[in-house]
Formats: structure tokens, C-alpha cells, sequence
């Protein structure tokens, strides 16, 4: 293939990419999204592997690594779990950070390609620059992994004076960085090179250590906006322009939506950076002491009762969280919808941005159950209607309904925006203990007058409401 042709391909490739990014912005658009980006990647791969930069004695190399890499992630996407995406994700991520790391350090001791002057200067400080984002994206994804896979505990790490730490990091880095650039051969220069490697896999691991459990859907997204910034420097070091662009395009996506999900959780995304926030992964209410308790009794109700309920109600908001995914309830939930549709029952959907354990994760599991998109509302829109609601029912979720968020300035989850589902003339809680959820924080909605609790695991719960429905 041509110089010329590869280029073709390529600019072919980054409208797809493109066209991709504007497909998955939406339920009904994204299966068209990912196809979108499936035949950009096939075409991108295509051409480079057949581009004027690979010789012949390469491609039993890439025809190898792309068979092991493609059977690891072939297995790997087959038998993950849609609780454990965001664990496969931060993965993936820290492979794409390993893969600067390595191009980085192998651009550097290439002495193929010899440049000069301002060339080498540029050159050797997008191999700096590479090298530093892509070991903080790799350590930084590691250790996510761990807290998202309950590997290492969701409680930030706090170092005293760690802010400090990271300024004195930064400036050795910047001193190691001026030494790198005035080394005269690749002897001298890999000391430096080595040294900021070792204190960018620190700073890494450092930055996520420090964030909590509950910042965690921030993280992830932020890793992958670095995953991108990583990407874009490899196609620096290796001057593939189509690598430049599709890193860029993750790299700002993925700020985007960090900074989206900053919004959701009300925080600030420099302070979810700097750390501290969230207590951690999700441990028994009852543990955090009885001193603390909400006033108020919790009143428990049958499956019979709730269909009575649901039944005599004309407005319904169903809020689906985590536990919903984890019993996976949602074919059951739609059943539910569609019965109650027939009589008559105006029924709807209230997403929260941080539902479940991934950007967008309740909607992918309504749209497989086919639960029709109009009457699936984000929070914005849904969240002023809950004092015209009947009976608003809560599927598997706690933190994203959680009063405490409005009323308690101390709750490590205070001025996060939340489903107002206590506003409703009846609210119905569907989990299977008083476990707090990922935050680990208490639950006051639980004690609330107008609220009943339907305790058991939620597929099992519906189904016998489904029963109870049809009777
Ligand atoms: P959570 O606050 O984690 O609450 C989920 C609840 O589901 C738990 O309290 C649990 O109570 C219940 N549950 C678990 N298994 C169940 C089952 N089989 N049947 C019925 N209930 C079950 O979830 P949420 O309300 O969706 O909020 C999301 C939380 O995760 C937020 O704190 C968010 O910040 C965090 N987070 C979100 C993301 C993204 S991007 N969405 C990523 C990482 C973390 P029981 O044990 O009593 O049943």
C-alpha cells in the first residue's frame, strides 16, 4: 500500500472514529456507534499492517500478536461479567499505558532513524512526555483495578503532606527531564529516563490510592482520558498521525465525561483528583454505629402488597441501581412495565449518571430487556415529577437515592445530586438487607414514613410481584 493510500485510509478511519463518538452519545444510535468504530479500527489496522512503515519480515510478528492479543481479549470480553466491565476496563487501560512505556523506551535506543538539532530536542521530549503519561496511566489503572475488583480496599490513602509529595515529584521530574534533553548519548540519557519512569509509576499509584470508593466512576474515566493522552503520544513517538487523533479523541472524550460525571456527584474534579473523598467499598450500615442511626421505623411489606400498591397507582417511577444489575431483575422490571402499561399505569424510568458501576450501565441493561427509550428519563428530567408520583420504586439502589445527600452537610456524600423518590406519595426500597451501598454510607430514606421496604434479592422479589400482578 502507498504512502498516499495509507493516508486515505486513515482519514477514512478518523470519520469513523468520529461518526462512533456521535452514535454512542446515544441508546438508540450506539449499536450503529460501535459498528461505526468496529470497521474504523479494522480499516486503521488494515493500513498500518500494510502501510509503507511495516516490511515483510514484520508481519509474522504482527500476524502473531495480533492472534494472542485478539484471543485474550476475545476470552476476556466473553466471560466478563456486566458488573466487572469497569474492572476489564481499567485493564485494558493500563495496557494501553504499558504500550507508551515500551514504545517510549524502544523509540529512544532505535538508532535507525538518526535526528538532529531541534528535531532530536522534539523528538526526545515526546519520548519524556510519553513515558511520564503512560506510567502514571499504567500504575494508576492497576491500582484501580484492584479497588474496583475489591482487590485492595476503596478507603482513600492519605499521606500526610501528600500534596507536597506530588509538587516535589513534579519538580524532580521537570529537573530529570532538563538532564534527559543535555545527555549526549543513550547511556546518559536513560538514567533520567529510568528515574522519572519509577517516580511516575509512584505518582500513579499515589493518585488513585488517594481517591475513595465513592470517586471511583470519576477515576475510571479519568484514566481513560489519560489512556487517550497516552495513545496520542505513542503516535507522536512513532509520527502516526491517525494514532494522534484517536488518542486525542479519547483523551478529550474521556475529560468530557469526567467531567460529567464530576457534575453528577457534585464534586470538583481537581478536589476528586487531589483525594479524599468516600469513605469506601460499600460495608454494612449497621457497622457505622447506632449513635448515628436515622430516627424513624422501617416497615417492611410482602410482594402481594407491593403489586397492590403498584396496581392502584396511575404514576410510576421505577429507579434501577446496582442491585438490579447484580440480580439481574431487568427482564423481570420490564414484564412489570409492560402489564401495567396494558392497565392503564402511567410507568417511567429515573436514571441517575452514577447508577450501577459504569457510565450509561442501567441503560444498557433496559435496552436489552427492550424497555422502550421514551419512557426512560435521565435524572434532570425526571426529578420534579416525584410529587406527582404514586409509588416510586427502587430497584437495587441506595446511594443515588440517598436524602442524606440534601439534608446532611457531613455525609461524605453531601450535595450530590440524587433521585428525590421520597417525594412520592409511596416509596418502595427493593434490596435484600439494610446494607449500605457503595459509599458505605447510611440510609435515612429507609426510615421514612411514606417509605415500605420489600427486602430479598430483586429478581426473585419481581418475579413474585409479576405473579401476584397477573392474579
Ligand atoms: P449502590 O449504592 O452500590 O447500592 C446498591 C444496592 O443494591 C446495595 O445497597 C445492595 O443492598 C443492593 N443489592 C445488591 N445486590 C442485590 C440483589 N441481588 N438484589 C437486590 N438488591 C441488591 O448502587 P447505586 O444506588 O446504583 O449507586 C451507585 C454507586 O456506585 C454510587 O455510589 C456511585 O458513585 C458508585 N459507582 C458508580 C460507578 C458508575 S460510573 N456508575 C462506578 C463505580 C462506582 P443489599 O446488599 O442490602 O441487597
Amino acid at each position: 500500500m502507498t504512502a498516499s493510500l495509507a493516508t486515505v485510509a486513515y482519514i477514512g478511519a478518523t470519520i469513523l472514529f468520529i461518526l462512533s463518538l456521535g452514535g454512542l452519545s446515544h441508546p438508540e444510535t450506539a449499536r450503529r456507534g460501535n459498528l461505526f468504530g468496529m470497521v474504523g479500527m479494522a480499516i486503521a489496522v488494515l493500513a498500518t499492517i500494510l502501510g509503507p512503515r511495516v516490511t515483510a519480515a514484520g508481519i509474522p510478528w504482527i500476524v502473531g500478536a495480533l492472534v494472542v492479543g485478539g484471543a485474550v481479549g476475545l476470552i476476556a470480553a466473553k466471560k466478563v461479567q456486566m458488573t466487572q466491565m469497569p474492572e476489564l476496563v481499567a485493564l485494558m487501560h493500563s495496557l494501553v499505558g504499558l504500550a507508551a512505556c515500551l514504545v517510549g523506551f524502544a523509540s529512544y535506543i532505535d538508532t535507525s532513524v538518526q535526528f538532529t538539532g531541534a528535531e532530536k530536542a522534539i523528538h526526545e521530549m515526546e519520548i519524556y512526555i510519553g513515558i511520564l503519561i503512560g506510567a502514571v496511566t499504567f500504575s494508576g489503572s492497576i491500582v484501580a483495578f484492584g479497588k474496583l475488583s475489591g482487590k485492595i480496599g476503596g478507603k482513600p490513602l492519605l499521606l500526610p503532606g501528600r500534596h507536597w509529595l506530588n509538587l516535589l515529584g513534579l519538580l524532580v521530574v521537570i529537573w530529570f527531564g532538563r538532564v534527559f534533553l543535555q545527555a549526549h548519548d543513550i547511556q546518559a540519557g536513560m538514567l533520567p529516563l529510568l528515574v522519572m519512569t519509577v517516580i511516575a509509576l509512584l505518582f500513579g499509584i499515589h493518585m488513585v490510592m488517594a481517591i475513595g470508593g465513592a470517586d471511583m466512576p470519576v477515576v475510571v474515566s479519568m484514566l481513560n482520558s489519560y489512556s487517550g493522552w497516552a495513545a496520542a503520544a505513542t503516535g507522536f513517538m512513532l509520527s502516526n498521525d491517525l494514532l494522534i487523533v484517536v488518542g486525542a479523541l479519547v483523551g478529550s472524550s474521556g475529560a468530557i465525561l469526567s467531567y460529567i460525571m464530576c457534575r453528577a456527584m457534585n464534586r470538583n474534579f481537581i478536589s476528586v483528583i487531589a483525594g479524599g473523598f468516600g469513605t469506601g467499598g460499600g460495608a454494612p450500615a449497621a457497622a457505622g454505629g447506632a449513635a448515628e442511626q436515622p430516627a424513624g421505623e422501617v416497615v417492611s411489606v410482602s410482594a402481594a402488597e407491593t403489586a397492590e400498591m403498584l396496581r392502584e397507582a396511575k404514576n410510576v417511577i421505577i429507579v434501577p441501581g446496582y442491585g438490579m444489575a447484580v440480580a439481574q431483575a431487568q427482564h423481570t422490571v420490564y414484564e412489570i412495565t409492560k402489564l401495567l402499561r396494558e392497565k392503564g399505569v402511567n410507568v417511567r424510568f429515573g436514571i441517575h449518571p452514577v447508577a450501577g458501576r459504569m457510565p450509561g450501565h442501567m441503560n444498557v441493561l433496559l435496552a436489552e430487556a427492550k424497555v422502550p427509550y421514551d419512557i426512560v428519563l435521565e435524572m434532570d428530567e425526571i426529578n420534579e415529577d416525584f410529587p406527582d408520583t404514586d409509588v416510586s420504586m427502587v430497584i437495587g439502589a441506595n446511594d443515588i437515592v440517598n436524602p442524606a445527600a440534601q439534608d446532611d452537610p457531613t455525609s461524605p456524600i453531601a450535595g450530590m445530586p440524587v433521585l428525590e423518590v421520597w417525594k412520592a406519595r409511596t416509596s418502595i426500597v427493593m434490596k435484600r438487607s439494610m446494607a449500605s451501598g457503595y459509599a458505605g454510607v447510611d440510609n435515612p430514606l429507609f426510615y421514612k414514613d411514606n417509605n415500605r421496604m420489600l427486602f430479598g434479592d430483586a429478581k426473585k422479589m419481581l418475579d413474585e410481584v409479576l405473579v401476584a400482578l397477573k392474579t
